[in-house]
């Protein structure tokens, strides 16, 4: 990951020296297959209707409740977005080769209605090759014992990817657009950008991987997320690249690269040269940051990627005329079961807008700032940067800043200025005046005295000949949230940050009305200028609104007031009826508004409240609008003097009691009685390979690497039986398992010694004494080891195969004997391995434990046998322990209560691991020596939020003193009033009996 990083770094310097080409654009379409999605040099067309593409990354796999989907594309929506980018796991799909699933959780279609539902267009990323942190970067597990190169052309890929490329290209053109679907783009491939070599760029794959799709039915347009724009994979449809230029650090969150800005600024130039005849389109640019074991925790990533990067950052993308925008993550979810490459842990928050637990966080807010100041800005749409190259000190004069000045290149009219510090790590705050051009001449702004002001870490978007329904902005240093035209009235609203001293004007066609604060504290001055316009001064602070003449209502906001603003639009009617964007509502108050619709004189809201305070809600809608609901229970309404509608409620957030975890009844068993004497290895999979495909050849007389005996997730035990020489003292092993895996080793029932884990080792070399200095000449042993499977490397290197780097035992000799060979080498993983046993939950749910071979985990298996014992009690020694509880939940509807199990941290004893199973499906890992990750978020659906629900945990001790949880808590993450749909619960399929357990 980071050698990745380091590379393309280098090369983005290089690329960016490379002078823009001079290839012309061209008008295209989209390959004559269909003509819904079409585009230019500018944009992208949706039925011969420009559109701004403002997407954010969610993957389906990563949200195994199905009904939870409608819940974030709805919460996606309301920001002012229209898609959302997604990619598919093939791994999750075809875990068996051959045997490809859409059933049960891996059903993509309840995904697709959802995003009808919402009204979400849908990239689809199915690969084969995805990256995102996922084991193997989505390659199938069986993938590590299938030869070829990978992402290659090479017949052998090609075959084993067919099957699947195939599958879910049938399944997303199903679901396209022009068959009533919400899929309008499909990419090929991802970051097909790096090869390993003497391996370059293999232009007979990408052609294959096209045809795939292509063949299957796929009709939109094809595009690719090359990994900077660099040029790779341009013989597509739309080409487009991923930018990440925070990094991936969150443990200095308020530092910035003072170069972070700049270093972006040849994209522009980048994309001329690749791309001229397609939008500027990045299908990846930094929504958060993905966080390592041992890392900072998602608070510091969110932290780091905040609003204030937000508005540097996506602004810098308008600079660009990046008329295609996908944030990578919007709601990243959880690595529930084994899905995690070891890059990451259980959660994949990834700081998000939307957190791991789908509350909304304040970056959300400012999203939805600039989401619908972009969805009302059509000259946007066929804008060019003019000045790329040029910003530093230009149109303000002043050199700590640099300005772009885009200009709508087709309507010839409109300017935006982006105005952002020089040095984009800095915090303090430059003034400035902006001297622009202008329908009326050349104006330095503001006119009526005083200065601008920028704070650091701050952008900020101006507008010259900006129109809004019937009225023009001369221009606007007040930023613009959104306008709308309201009963032939324009209704426009600004905002700056609470304080600020802006200036707005507007152009009218004689002699300029008078302008009168209506209501709020806030003054203005006025001035009116030549040409009839009339230039109005202002600071923004608190909500202030002025009446401008007749036709227009202007409305003054502070950032804080701007972020209540919510702008939703009247469904027309048929399956595309949530995407109709003809007639909008503006709504203020509210955690969230989900939906606006209207029957007669009455507009019904849904939405989400948080607060135990009154909300005050006022409404911009028709004046044929004289009544309204919020979730079906009438609004008590006033009219203000301007015409809108105001409103106050007050969330119902009931009380709900929780099951003290630490007072319920615990039962627990030992989950590793393969160290007794009377234990048996019968039915273990004999690893007697001596051959193997991957490029690492063994160091062992058989291959000892999990994946080629088809074990790809969860726990791998082996088994080494041997017969004493007399002369060993001890047992020396070369374990590779991922960062931050452990392992721990037992001589018969004897623990010899453990390797806790470490984020910076993917493998270790322990030596292990045997217990009294050696062993009886001619007696038998057998060493069991216990080691994790942090999930299989990603695949970055296109022909490099690194996911098969292996999981397992690298090398291992006796100490003190050279003559002692092990006579049988066991190996166990998840029941089955590729033919696991719950297809169910899926092929990475659970791993080779003894309980979890077992089932133990799931609900319904009877534990009455089993001893009294909770995991806060843990073991004394080294070893494995089960425990399970039950308990019920009964939580009304009409809400939205986010739950979670919270650890606390064990100091002594601190080496150990647990996994947490709720209702059987694996949703927590935690390393108490490594972290960062404590509180675990498990959603409503996996848990049963009306009935009984199942607890599992394994506790697995490291240390000869054992391990005990300090504590563990279900906990509330917040308390919502929500009028999300109803959430049904996954399968909670109960334990049924496992033949051929061991
Ligand atoms: C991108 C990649 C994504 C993901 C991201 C980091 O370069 O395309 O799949 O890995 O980096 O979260």
């Amino acid at each position: 990951m980071f050698l990745r990083r380091a590379f393309i770094c280098a090369l983005t310097a290089l690329v960016g020296a490379r002078a823009p080409g001079l290839r012309l654009p061209r008008q295209t379409e989209t390959d004559g297959l269909q003509n819904m999605v079409t585009w230019d040099e500018y944009s992208l067309f949706i039925n011969g209707t420009r559109v701004n593409i403002f997407s954010g990354e969610v993957h389906p796999f990563r949200m195994p409740v199905q009904s939870l989907h409608l819940d974030v594309f709805q919460k996606v929506k309301s920001m002012g977005f229209n898609a959302v980018s997604a990619y598919f796991h093939w791994g999750m799909h075809e875990p068996k080769r051959g045997e490809i699933s859409f059933e049960g959780f891996r059903d993509l279609q309840p995904f697709f209605d959802a995003a009808m539902k919402a009204g979400i267009y849908i990239i689809a990323r199915p690969g084969p090759y995805i990256n995102a942190e996922v084991t193997g970067g989505g390659l199938p597990g069986w993938g590590q014992h299938t030869a070829g190169l990978w992402r290659t052309s090479n017949a052998s890929f090609i075959d084993a990817s067919a099957g699947y490329m195939k599958a879910i290209g049938t399944q997303l053109a199903a679901n396209q657009i022009t068959n009533g679907g919400p899929v309008i783009l499909v990419q090929v491939e991802n970051e097909y950008s790096g090869y390993q070599p003497p391996y370059t760029e293999d232009f007979a794959y990408e052609s294959e991987l096209k045809s795939l799709l292509r063949e299957s039915g796929v009709t939109v347009p094809l595009t690719v997320n090359d990994a900077w724009p660099g040029g790779h994979f341009t013989d597509i449809d739309i080409y487009g690249y991923d930018s990440y230029p925070n990094g991936f650090n969150c443990s200095f969150p308020d530092d910035w690269l003072s170069g972070a800005v700049d270093s972006t600024e040849y994209f522009w130039g980048a994309h001329l040269q690749y791309s001229p005849q397609s939008p500027n389109a990045v299908f990846e640019f930094q929504g958060g940051s993905l966080d390592a074991w041992g890392g900072a925790g998602y608070e510091n990533c969110a932290q780091l990627t905040g609003p204030a990067f937000e508005r540097v950052f996506y602004k810098n993308e308008f600079a660009m005329s990046t008329t295609m925008l996908n944030l990578y993550m919007v709601f990243g979810g959880t690595n529930w079961g084994g899905i995690a490459h070891p890059g990451v842990y259980t959660s994949y928050d990834y700081g998000a807008a939307i957190a791991e637990d789908r509350t909304l966080r304040e970056k959300y807010y400012e999203l939805k700032l600039q989401a619908n100041f972009r969805a009302v800005s059509p000259a946007f749409l066929t804008s060019r940067p003019i000045n790329i190259f040029n910003t530093q000190s230009s149109f303000t004069g002043n050199q700590a800043l640099k300005t772009t000045q885009v200009l709508d290149a087709v309507g010839n009219k409109t300017g935006f200025y982006v105005v952002r510090q020089l040095d984009a790590s800095i915090d303090a705050v430059q003034t400035y005046t902006l001297t622009v051009p202008t329908s009326i001449g050349t104006l330095t702004i503001p006119i009526l005295g005083g200065n601008l002001a920028l704070n650091g870490k701050d952008s900020k978007i101006h507008v010259v000949d900006y129109e809004a329904g019937q009225s023009t902005l001369l221009y606007s240093t007040g930023e613009i949230l959104t306008w709308a035209t309201i009963d032939e009235r324009d209704v426009v609203l600004v905002y700056g940050n609470s304080g600020e001293l802006h200036e707005t004007a507007f152009k009218f066609s004689s002699a300029p009305p008078a302008a009168t604060v209506i209501s709020g504290t806030g003054k203005i001055k006025t001035q009116v200028l030549s040409n009839n316009s009339l230039a109005l001064q202002y600071t923004t602070t608190g909500q202030t609104v002025v009446e401008i003449g007749n036709n227009t209502l202007l409305y003054i906001l502070d950032r804080e007031s701007a972020y209540q603003f919510w702008v939703l639009h009247l469904p027309s009617a048929g399956a595309f009826a949530q995407f109709d964007t003809a007639n909008p509502i503006v709504i203020k108050g509210g955690y969230l508004i989900r939906s606006v619709a209207s029957t007669g004189n009455t507009l019904a809201f849904t939405g989400d409240l948080n607060s135990t305070h009154p909300v005050s809600f006022e409404i911009i809608a028709p004046g044929a609008f004289t009544s309204a609901t919020l979730n079906g229970v009438k609004l008590s309404l006033a009219k203000t003097k301007y015409g809108t509608l105001t409103a106050q409620k007050t969330a119902v957030l009931p009380t709900v009691t929780l099951p003290d975890l630490s007072t319920l009844q615990w039962k627990t068993a030992d989950s590793l009685p393969e160290i007794q004497p009377q234990y048996s290895d019968a039915l273990w999979t004999v690893a007697n390979h001596t051959t193997t495909i991957n490029a690492l050849a063994p160091l062992t007389p058989v291959v000892l690497y999990a994946g080629d005996y088809g074990f790809h997730t969860g726990n791998i035990l082996w088994r080494a039986h041997f017969t004493a020489t007399g002369a060993e003292e001890g047992f020396a092993v070369h374990m590779q398992g991922g960062a931050a895996f452990g392992y721990s080793v037992w001589l018969d029932a004897t623990f010899i010694g453990s390797w806790e884990g470490d984020p910076n080792f993917a493998d270790f070399n322990g030596t292990h004494a045997f217990p009294g200095g050696g062993l009886r000449k001619a007696s038998t042993h057998v060493l069991t080891i216990v080691q994790d499977h942090m999930g299989n490397e990603e695949d970055w290197w296109a022909a490099g195969n690194d996911f098969q780097t292996p999981r397992g035992v690298l090398d291992y000799h006796f100490i003190g004997s050279n003559s002692t060979s092990v006579t049988i080498w066991k190996v166990a993983g998840n029941l089955g391995g590729e033919d696991y046993v719950d297809t169910t939950r899926g092929p990475l749910n659970e791993g080779g434990l003894f309980g979890e071979r077992q089932g133990w985990h799931l609900p319904g298996f009877n534990d009455a046998a089993w001893a009294r014992g909770a995991p806060t009690q843990g073991i004394a020694h080294a070893g494995v322990a089960f425990y399970r509880t039950t308990f019920n939940l009964n939580v009304p509807q009409g809400v939205d209560y986010p739950l979670a199990i919270a650890l606390t941290k064990s100091m002594t004893p601190s080496n150990f691991r647990a996994q947490i199973y709720v209702n059987g499906y694996s949703f927590g890992k935690y390393v108490n020596n490594i972290g960062p990750q404590s509180v675990f978020p498990v959603p409503q659906g996996i848990l049963n939020y009306n009935g009984l629900n199942t607890l599992a945990i394994s506790l697995w001790a490291n240390d000869a003193g054992g391990a005990r949880i300090d504590s563990l808590a279900l906990k509330l993450t917040a308390q919502i009033e929500s009028s999300m749909g109803a959430v049904e619960n996954q399968p909670l399929t109960v334990w049924t009996s496992r033949p051929g357990a061991f």
